[in-house]
């Protein structure tokens, strides 16, 4: 049982956390406790009582309600902003009734004078210490009721603590940057207005009190399972009560629910770590690997991209000569990028036309398919299907298919629209278009790419509320990506948006990797990485070995960064040296063996490249049997001495061989007496870790 109802409380249990609310006496469903699961369900608290402080601050701005709707005497941030059909703008939820259907709590609300239902969805992830949360709102009257914000969750920490904000932030090309923050009175608000999940920031938090660790310390974190516009609103109100608030933006955004109609938000999955950050982030990566991947346990490819070898003078020629090259090197798909479609010479043209360009392919695919797989790899391509060049096929016949308003420019982003990807009928023509390309040719492997944010989110026709597009546009997405992934469920998919710019866990039930960054400079992509690994797990993150900055780092190193994830090569093949095609091919041949642990194994982040120049990260396999640790030091001026390294996730008394190290030790010597590697600057080092006995 991990649901359980008492006379004062609704319990959900994890494995080894517990998340507690209630009715409290005015009846109001009030939060009671999230930290470790107790011995006995008698042991969980009730909801606190109703408080007054002031005529300025009533029980309704004092209590912990856990979904509190816009009205009454409520300044805090709410969940729920409505408006009615006669103008009245609050929304007074009564509590119903309580059930449990299908291993989910849902608690039952109506508004006391509309006939306005919302239904608080609970969910216990119980292996995976997450409870997961999300809502629906059904209109049972006969007016429309217009939503103005409507988000998935509050999460209350414990009350009266003053408390740290970890969140990711950076931009295109830099992504992921992890900043630490002391919570102040009022708000801290963390978004997207891009219609994607955005460079900038993304929809994942963690709260401490300030002093926990990677290894210890209570960790409460979050993420909001979305791909389009969002927001994260952290509060500390007046009465010292944190709340972390996580939803679709409300940002120039309102749903017309017509009579009959609901609406389901998108789901905020939510942890308590008693063992700080590194056990938060281990639960999130076996969660999405066990439950939200597409093929969660099928090991990733290495792949071959020839972006940055041929842009877009790709032909049958040049890909055949780079798939030769990389053949021999041990990659096992080879992906042609853009720049192999109906026009698209440059980046100017063709985006919308998804068939193989005449010129460069008389033939169609086929021919260079044939070699590709006669050479014992994979074939895969990269598509853009969001986007319309006004030069091409697509937007000569359907010029009113892009987001825009009539009385605007329509402002181009690499030369670019958007296509608005809310209309049926275009929806219907990609995964037409999408669905031919699929079934005509031998491909495996697919990159979604999303090169721009929106510009003058118009939809003259809407159906609805025109700022429905918002979310209407993420849905279509979801839709046209689900209808092609299910007729096709042989191929993996990448989510790429210019880098790492939608990655989230709404896109993972559809994508199998992220393009991690456009950046793929060595020393910063261990820093973008690290970010990443925060919340997506090792087999998602793909990582590409190009020419970026060669001269300063040698490709050992090179490849040791890309070794910690999903690896690809990106670099022009042409331009490396024989000597240096074999010695990335010794590399593949040593990831293939190690790759089950990186991809699926657990992550121990031990010391942090955004931290310092020195680094280290280990990986160990589910069963603990083995494991990899990666050492990189970039640049550090000499004399230094560095650090000893602590492993972690052994078992304390079964003993282990590390790679290079003299002996065996028990696991506990490994991670109290540490090991000493030396490296000079720019130099990495990969090491097998083995238990023997
Ligand atoms: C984006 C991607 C690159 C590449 C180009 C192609 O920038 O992030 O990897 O696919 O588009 O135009």
């Amino acid at each position: 049982m991990t649901i359980h109802t008492t006379s004062k409380n609704w319990i959900l249990e994890t494995k080894q956390t517990a998340y507690a609310l209630g009715l409290n006496d005015e009846g109001v469903v009030t939060h009671a406790y999230w930290g470790a699961k107790l011995p006995y369900i008698t042991d969980y608290p009730a909801p606190p009582p109703p408080r007054e402080w002031a005529s300025f601050s009533g029980t309704e701005q004092m209590t912990p309600e856990e979904y509190p709707a816009y009205a009454g005497m409520k300044f805090i941030d709410p969940c729920l902003k409505v408006t009615f059909a006669d103008g009245v703008r609050d929304a007074v939820l009564r509590f119903d009734k309580a059930e449990t259907v299908d291993g989910e709590l849902r608690l039952h609300l109506h508004d006391a004078h509309y006939l306005l239902h919302i239904t608080l969805h609970y969910r216990s992830q119980v292996e995976y210490d997450l409870i997961e949360r999300y809502v629906t709102v059904t209109n049972e009257g006969h007016d429309p009721i217009t939503l103005e914000r409507i988000w998935s969750a509050q999460w209350h920490l414990p009350q009266g603590e003053k408390y740290h904000l970890t969140h990711l932030a950076g931009r295109w090309f830099e992504e992921m940057n992890l900043y630490r923050e002391p919570l102040m009175p009022g708000l801290k608000v963390l978004e997207s207005r891009r219609m994607t999940t955005s460079h900038n920031h993304n929809p994942w938090f963690a709260v401490d009190k300030g002093h926990a660790t990677e290894e210890t310390g209570e960790v409460w974190f979050g993420v909001l399972a979305w791909s389009g516009n969002w927001k994260l609103s952290a509060e500390v109100t007046d009465a010292a009560s944190t709340r972390i608030n996580l939803g679709l933006n409300d940002w120039d955004f309102a749903w017309r629910l017509n009579a009959g109609e609901s609406f389901v938000t998108p789901s905020s999955l939510a942890g308590y770590s008693a063992q700080g950050f590194g056990a938060a982030s281990r639960n999130l990566h076996n969660y999405i690997r066990n439950e939200l991947l597409p093929h969660g346990h099928a090991l990733h490819k290495v792949l071959y991209n020839s972006w940055e070898a041929t842009i877009f003078e790709v032909d049958i020629d040049s890909q055949t000569e780079l798939a030769g090259l990389a053949a021999e090197m041990g990659v096992e798909l080879f992906v042609v990028d853009d720049g192999w479609f109906h026009g698209r010479n440059h980046d100017r043209a063709g985006l919308g036309d998804w068939w193989a360009d005449e010129q460069k392919f008389p033939q169609g695919l086929t021919p260079l398919i044939e070699r590709v797989n006669k050479l014992g790899m994979d074939f895969g391509l990269w598509i853009e299907p969001e986007m319309v060049n006004p030069d091409s096929e697509l937007y000569r016949q359907h010029p009113d298919w892009v987001i825009h308003f009539p009385t605007r420019a329509r402002t181009e982003a690499r030369n670019q629209l958007m296509l608005n990807m809310a209309r049926p009928e275009v929806q219907t023509y990609l995964i037409g278009q999408l669905d031919k390309l699929l079934t005509n040719h031998n491909i495996t492997f697919i990159k979604w790419d999303m090169n721009r944010n929106v510009s003058e989110p118009g939809w003259a026709d809407a159906p609805g509320d025109p700022r429905e597009i918002w979310v209407r546009y993420v849905q279509g997405v979801h839709h046209v990506w689900g209808t092609l992934r299910e007729r096709h469920p042989q191929v993996f998919w990448q989510s790429c948006s210019g880098g790492g710019g939608r990655a989230d866990l709404a896109m993972l039930r559809l994508a199998d990797q992220i393009w991690t960054s456009d950046n793929t400079e060595p020393a910063k992509r261990l820093e973008i990485q690290e970010g990443f690994s925060h919340v997506f797990p090792a087999n998602v993150m793909e990582s590409w070995v190009t020419d970026m900055n060669p001269s300063h780092m040698p490709l050992e190193f090179r490849m040791h960064v890309s070794m910690a994830g999903s690896l690809g090569i990106g670099g022009h093949l042409r331009h490396w040296s024989e000597a240096e095609r074999a010695d990335a091919a010794k590399w593949i041949a040593y990831y293939k063996e190690i790759r089950p642990i990186i991809q699926l194994g657990q992550l121990y982040r031990l010391r942090s490249p955004q931290a310092e120049p020195f680094s280290a990260m280990q990986y160990m396999s589910q069963d603990g049997a083995a494991g990899v640790l990666m050492v990189f030091r970039t640049h550090l001026a000499a004399p230094v001495e560095l650090p000893p390294l602590y492993l972690r996730g052994l078992e304390p008394t079964a003993r282990y061989e590390v790679e290079g190290m003299a002996g065996s030790k028990s696991g506990l010597a490994w991670m109290n007496t540490g090991l000493y590697i030396h490296l000079p600057n720019f130099q990495s080092t990969v090491r097998r870790i083995t238990r023997v006995d």
